[in-house]
């Protein structure tokens, strides 16, 4: 994906010091607007509408608390990170309650102020995918509600972490391995935020592409293999696919998502190694579909489990969220006229089938299409 240039207010009024941040900055893609002091600053945010501002305290006219509250009070979502003087650090933490998203004490470090800045703009990133799905009126109005007000305290806690972090002595082993027990609950919170939106992502036809299934596949194989490294987990994937199948009328970003669910439960229904078939063939009998079948020899799924598979929540995993397969049947069956069904024995491995349309699903009427 071409992600656009950021913009990036910088206010300060020492031209050392924004001479310094122009340096450390120039090797990254960002266009840099300047304010020397809190008037022009105010006025620049109002009108450039910058992605991020890096605010300095002290500045000859105002004090940076007021700046911050007048760009907060013109922009809500406005994202700012405060730059202070050494032994500021109340001050600094008052304008974190006022809404600043991260601060840094001078002298700066090039390496941490580029970390900091690519740490609020994806913060920043999250905040406004959120707000979007706000406006989608239904009853899955729920997730993104839910998802605000996760997210939100998930930011702050990361914020929070990332400076005890960089002030800790993280030779002490307890120290740092309890600070990587709350990174790594929060990131799993974060995913699991995450599925709750994609479970109720609009459908976007809009992005409806031709979707070659083969690549997509070797697509979502390379981003599990990366995923899984860690664990030195021994799962085997064969793959046969058909050189001719045909593609199809869809949206890649979905369909990837489909198969990354589904090929993510296969490698956690082996965690001491297996071996996972992925198959595409084309069937020409009408009407005519595409069907991809992912087979593992993983732990399989007990026969009462079955019908429950595709409930939203229903998981038998310690940390599984039972929103996968439910992401997938929406996904499958309802935004692409395909279906998908899952045969499975315990102890033996499982077998997943996903059928997809390859004419163009018609626009507005699913229920006109015969089915597959
Ligand atoms: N390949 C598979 N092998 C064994 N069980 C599976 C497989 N795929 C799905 N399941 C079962 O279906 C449940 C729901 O899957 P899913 O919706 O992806 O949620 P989660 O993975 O978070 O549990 C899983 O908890 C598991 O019991
Ligand atoms: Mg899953």
């Amino acid at each position: 994906m071409i992600k656009k240039e950021s913009k990036l207010l910088v206010v300060d009024d020492n031209i050392d010091y924004v001479n310094f941040i122009r340096r450390a900055l120039d090797a990254e893609d960002y266009k840099l607007s300047i304010a020397l002091d809190g008037n022009t600053a105010i006025e620049k945010a109002a009108k450039e509408n910058p992605d991020l501002v890096l605010l300095d305290l002290k500045l000859p006219d105002l004090d940076g608390e007021e700046v911050l509250g007048r760009m907060k009070q013109d922009n809500k979502d406005i994202t700012v990170v405060v730059i202070t003087g050494y032994g500021d650090d109340q001050v600094a933490m008052d304008m974190m309650k006022k809404g600043a998203i991260d601060f840094l004490t001078k002298p700066i470090e090039p390496q941490i102020l580029i970390k900091a800045i690519k740490n609020a703009l994806e913060i920043r990133e999250a905040q406004q995918e959120d707000k979007q799905l706000e406006l989608y009126p239904s009853l899955d109005r729920f997730f993104p509600f839910f998802a605000h007000e996760i997210r939100n305290p998930l930011h702050a806690i990361s914020g929070a972490l990332t400076i005890i972090q960089r002030r800790s002595n993280l030779g002490d082993e307890v120290l740092a391995q309890s600070i990587n027990i709350i990174n790594e609950e929060i990131q799993h919170l974060n995913e699991f935020v995450q599925e709750c939106l994609n479970f109720v992502r609009p459908p976007n036809k809009v992005r409806f592409v031709e979707v070659d299934i083969n690549e997509v596949i070797h697509v979502v194989i390379n981003i599990i293999t990366h995923i899984f490294e860690r664990e030195s987990n021994t799962v085997r994937v064969v793959t046969e696919m058909d050189p001719s199948l045909p593609k199809i009328y869809s949206n890649y970003e979905e369909i990837k998502q489909a198969f990354l669910n589904i090929v993510k439960n296969a490698y956690e229904a082996m965690p001491k190694g297996g071996e996972l078939m992925i198959r595409t063939i084309q069937k020409s009998d009408p009407p005519n579909y595409i069907q991809i079948i992912f087979a593992d020899t993983g732990v399989g799924v007990k026969k009462e489990a079955i019908p429950s598979l595709f409930d939203p929540f229903f998981t038998t995993k310690p940390l599984g969220t039972g929103l996968g397969l439910a992401v997938c049947r929406r996904i499958i069956a309802e935004r692409n006229n395909g279906k998908i069904l899952i045969e499975s024995e315990e102890g033996k491995g499982t077998t997943v089938i996903v059928k997809l349309p390859f004419d163009h699903p018609s626009e507005e009427s699913p229920e006109k299409s015969d089915g597959i």
